[in-house]
């Protein structure tokens, strides 16, 4: 008998084929985001469950008691609650790799946007406001020969100090909790510690993933510890920020300004100050979102889940259940 297997979120139908020909599958087609409720009810007699972000916790595992896995279609996994999942036994996947250079291009995007200040400029003309003699006032700063500092030097990290190296002949320097001496011989990357980079960097890249030790990383001190003349960037998890302390350095001017992926609450809210600071660039937690990426995503969520089910090691174990396969 195929395993019954709960699809919270669409999924392409070539994975959906794929997934029909190894388990029994409902797939939940109410659109997005899924509500908790029919969540809780999906997962009643589900050996697996394929889904994006939802919190995964007691209460759910509870709803659940035949999971045996949950398999993420993101490579961020900090919705999911580890001891409560290690407690019943239930394992969880993610999708690392295949979406690296998509969320590199696109930080790099924020980069330049900000430094270029792109979405400010393309208003201005679209307006009819656009008068040849301001010319000056529409001024950006450089990116390539600049430094860039990246906190968090996982692979989405090197894909884009590749980019910055390469591409733009940029300084990399960069803080992580190992060193990455591979990537220090192949490009030239500087290790340093979190207050030289905040210090020295024209951009703060922050990369680290959401765990309770990265919660609020950036803060005041740290905004006042970077240079009046530096952007920041931010494309890994919202709670990673102080967000009240980063609207307070560029109110400030202490930051020149921030291109931003994610928040601490999402979708932003449109009265939020971020959103009337023009020197910030928003977007709207999409890192990963070609058409080709997020295909790709859902086909290796898909497999993990499979050979999950098939009682193999899944290819993409979050690494916390290392021990447990
Ligand atoms: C998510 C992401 O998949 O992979 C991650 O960790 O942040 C994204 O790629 C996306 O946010 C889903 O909505």
């Amino acid at each position: 008998m195929k395993p019954a297997v709960f699809v919270s979120h669409p999924v392409p139908q070539t994975v959906r084929a794929y997934l029909e020909r190894h388990c029994n599958c409902v797939v939940w087609e109410g659109g997005k985001p899924v509500p908790r409720q029919i969540i809780l009810e999906g997962v009643r007699d589900a050996e697996g469950l394929l889904t994006v972000g939802g919190r995964i916790d007691e209460e759910l595992l509870a709803h659940g008691p035949k999971l045996r896995v949950v398999s993420n279609i993101s490579v961020g996994y900090d919705n999911l609650d580890i001891p409560a999942l290690r407690r019943r036994g239930v394992i969880a996947t993610h999708t690392p790799g295949v979406l690296d250079d998509t969320v590199a291009d696109l930080i790099l995007a924020l980069m330049l946007s900000a430094a270029r200040r792109v979405p400010e400029l393309d208003r201005y003309v679209k307006s009819g406001a656009w008068r040849k003699e301001d010319e000056e006032n529409l001024f950006g700063i450089d990116i390539h020969h600049t430094t860039l500092g990246i906190i968090g030097m996982g692979r989405i990290g090197g894909a884009v100090a590749r980019r910055a190296r390469r591409g733009f002949e940029m300084r990399v320097v960069y803080h992580n909790r190992r060193r990455k001496e591979a990537l220090e011989q192949e490009l030239g990357v500087e290790y340093c510690d979190v207050n030289t980079l905040l210090e020295t960097s024209d951009f703060v890249l922050l990369m680290v993933p959401l765990t309770p030790d990265t919660v609020g990383f950036m803060g005041e001190a740290e905004f006042a510890r970077m240079k009046p003349s530096a952007i920041f960037i931010n494309a890994s998890r919202g709670q990673t920020v102080d967000q009240e302390a980063l609207v307070r350095a560029l109110e400030a001017g202490e930051i020149r300004g921030a291109g931003l992926d994610v928040y601490e609450r999402e979708p932003l809210p449109g009265d939020s100050p971020l959103a009337a600071i023009p020197q910030v660039v928003t977007l709207p937690h999409i890192g990963s979102a070609t058409a080709r990426t997020r295909q790709a995503m859902a086909e290796l969520a898909a497999q993990n889940l499979v050979a999950a089910l098939r009682g193999e090691t899944p290819p993409n174990l979050v690494p916390e259940f290392a021990d447990t396969t």
